[in-house]
């Protein structure tokens, strides 16, 4: 297995690397600037230079990858097209490539409400509509899959067990990016995660359960 990261810079994207070069498994780190890169990520991490918005640099990128986890997202500005162009076209541009690579199974972290038009969340620019096309568009495109769609995202840990729930069941909550991080690497090798999307959240009062129990516990 060689795992392509896409996002790999971002504070997500750098613990799914972590997760995957503990674990052992080649990374292949697609980065936009290497020097930035260089002094996030760790050294064991190969990285590729590329854009999700340049589909012709994703085939070179992609390499000898087997399989792709994506944790891209736009950053809040005051371009209108920010979340279309990088979660919706940047996330086509990788399905594409992924598909034409034979990528074995992609995996996405998109976001809880995805299905959810008046959601405060998409006064920044559609974000959620256009990572539902995104989700939309992976599902159709015959490409083994897992589609992680976390509650809001927090940098440090904590030791509050998963909640692992199927589409449109979550509408609030927070996780540490890390656990974030492990769902996904998890996915790589749990056969119940396949196909399937999981949203995600972290609460002190749940009960700790192992990664196959989660996964298997979502139609
Ligand atoms: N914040 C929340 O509470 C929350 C909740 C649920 C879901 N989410 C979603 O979770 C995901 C991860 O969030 P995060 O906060 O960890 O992300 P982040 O730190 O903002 O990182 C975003 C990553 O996307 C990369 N990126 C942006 N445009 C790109 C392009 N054109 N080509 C290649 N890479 C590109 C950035 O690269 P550079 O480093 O080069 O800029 C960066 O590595 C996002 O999809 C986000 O929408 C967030």
């Amino acid at each position: 297995m060689k795992a392509f990261v896409a996002g790999a810079t971002g504070e997500t994207g750098r613990r799914i690397v972590q997760e995957l070069i503990a674990r052992n498994i080649p990374v292949r780190a697609l980065v936009r600037d290497t020097e930035t890169a260089k002094a996030i990520l760790p050294p064991e991490a190969e990285l590729v230079v590329g854009d999700v918005l340049k589909p012709e640099s994703l085939t070179a990128a992609l390499g000898d990858s087997t399989v792709l986890l994506c944790a891209t997202g736009a950053k809040p500005s005051l371009d209108p097209t920010g979340p279309y162009k990088v979660d919706f076209e940047g996330t086509k541009n990788l399905v594409d490539a992924a598909k034409a690579k034979g990528i074995e199974h992609f995996i996405i972290v998109s976001s809880l409400c995805t299905s959810q038009l008046f959601h405060p969340l998409n006064l920044f620019w559609l974000i959620l509509v256009w990572k539902k096309q995104a989700e939309e568009y992976i599902q159709k495109s015959g490409l083994t899959y897992t589609i992680v769609r976390p509650g809001g995202l927090k940098n440090e840990d904590n030791t509050d067990p998963i909640v692992m729930q199927g589409a449109d069941t979550l509408f609030d909550g927070s996780i540490p990016r890390q656990k974030v991080a492990q769902v996904c690497v998890e996915s790589l090798f749990e056969p119940a995660a396949r196909n399937k999307i999981v949203e995600i959240v972290a609460k002190p009062e749940a009960t700790s359960k192992s990664f196959g129990e989660l996964f298997a516990n979502v139609a």
